[in-house]
């Protein structure tokens, strides 16, 4: 869901947050779901509880940090997410990020479309890109954030004030965030750091703010169709103590309850090409409050222009041979970008090799 031009560029007039102010009793016939075609109604085992993976103990090394890897690495190859608690991003910062996000979205829509998306762009205000026909309970704001030289500031906005700036460091300790926990779940396979952490030092992050307004039906729309992100990791900070996000575990949907001080960590496709399938990436939906808005913010982290995407040399033995194509980071883009929309989950199939290899246990 990161990253998507849609070649029937949505009209970009329309907001769900102004649609939803004016409801009365129902939203357009468009956004109502077929519940065969989307079963919000199949949630939840609430016994499925979404692994905490501790920073702290990660970063402080010792016996503790021995027990973290191993939790971090189950986390990763059983679930694709987890909560991370006690990660470096100070707290001011998080806090400023928040409260500007919700000063923004609550700016007039006039002052809003400044910044909206154009015919065929893929940055600005608007909404989420695919499905016009069954479109989605949400807006989006999605700027490219780094590296820096790939801004087009002319999205950034203007008000609230100090945003721009708060986006410039937020994001720029969000991209350390994700090198560092790249480099422990590295470790966590028992490769160096530098493994899966390297190619993202100087990555590509892509910054989007969901806004999902209430809906008193909330199993009628969606707020973000289930789907993978195509990142190395997705670093999601919820705004609100309102749950929304969740996890596809073993055939089951399971709701992340928003931790205080949490980053919600969802691994993405370059992350499993990179262990060669030992890490999975979660598929993952959001669904919106009957009462209460939702505001999430994400940061899509990707390997930087340069970087070859492939199982890393040392995870690919003779008997676990690689069991995805490499491919470099532009092409990986142009790639996901010429798929078809409707076969969007599909895109790493794509990228598998297809030979007498199955997932062999000798992998893990
Ligand atoms: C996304 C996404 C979930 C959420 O934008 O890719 O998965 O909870 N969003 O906002
Ligand atoms: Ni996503």
């Amino acid at each position: 869901m990161a990253l998507r031009s849609s070649s029937k560029a949505a009209k970009q007039t329309s907001s769900v947050q102004e649609l939803a102010r004016k409801l009365l009793d129902v939203a357009p016939q468009n956004y109502i779901r077929d519940v065969a075609d989307n079963p919000v109604s199949d949630c939840c085992n609430p016994s499925l509880k979404v692994p905490l993976v501790n920073m702290a103990n990660l970063v402080n090394g010792g016996e503790a940090q021995e027990e973290e890897l191993h939790k971090l690495y189950s986390a990763c190859r059983d679930w694709g997410a987890f909560q991370l608690i006690n990660h470096t991003v100070s707290d001011e910062l998080v806090e400023e990020m928040k409260k500007q996000t919700r000063k923004f979205y609550d700016l007039p829509l006039q002052e809003k479309m400044r910044y909206a998306r154009t015919e065929g762009g893929l940055e600005g205000y608007g909404q989420p890109f695919e499905n016009n026909r069954n479109p989605q309970w949400s807006d989006m704001m999605f700027l490219h954030a780094l590296p820096v030289q790939d801004r087009n500031l002319s999205f950034w906005p203007e008000n609230p004030q100090g945003f721009k700036e708060t986006i410039d460091s937020y994001t720029k300790q969000m991209r350390k965030l994700a090198v560092s926990l790249l480099g422990f779940m590295s470790m966590a396979t028992g490769l160096k750091a530098y493994k899966f952490s390297e190619v993202c030092e100087d990555g590509i992050l892509h910054l989007r703010m969901n806004y999902y307004p209430p809906y008193p039906q909330p199993d009628q729309v969606i707020g973000c169709s289930p789907h993978t992100d195509i990142t190395s990791i997705s670093l999601l900070l919820e705004l609100d103590d309102i749950p929304g996000l969740q996890i596809q575990k073993d055939g089951n949907w399971a709701t992340v309850k928003p931790v205080p001080g949490a980053v919600d960590v969802i691994i993405g496709h370059v992350t499993e090409i990179m262990s060669n399938g030992i890490y999975k990436a979660a598929e993952h939906r959001a669904v919106v409050n009957e009462s209460k808005v939702r505001i999430s913010i994400i940061c899509f982290c990707y390997p930087e222009e340069n970087a070859t995407i492939e199982p890393v040399q040392d995870i690919v033995k003779p008997d676990c041979p690689a069991r995805y194509k490499s491919i470099s980071q532009p092409e990986y883009f142009r790639s996901y970008l010429d798929e078809k929309l409707e076969s969007k989950q599909q895109f790493i199939d794509t990228l598998k090799v297809h030979g007498p290899h199955g997932f062999s246990q000798n992998c893990t």
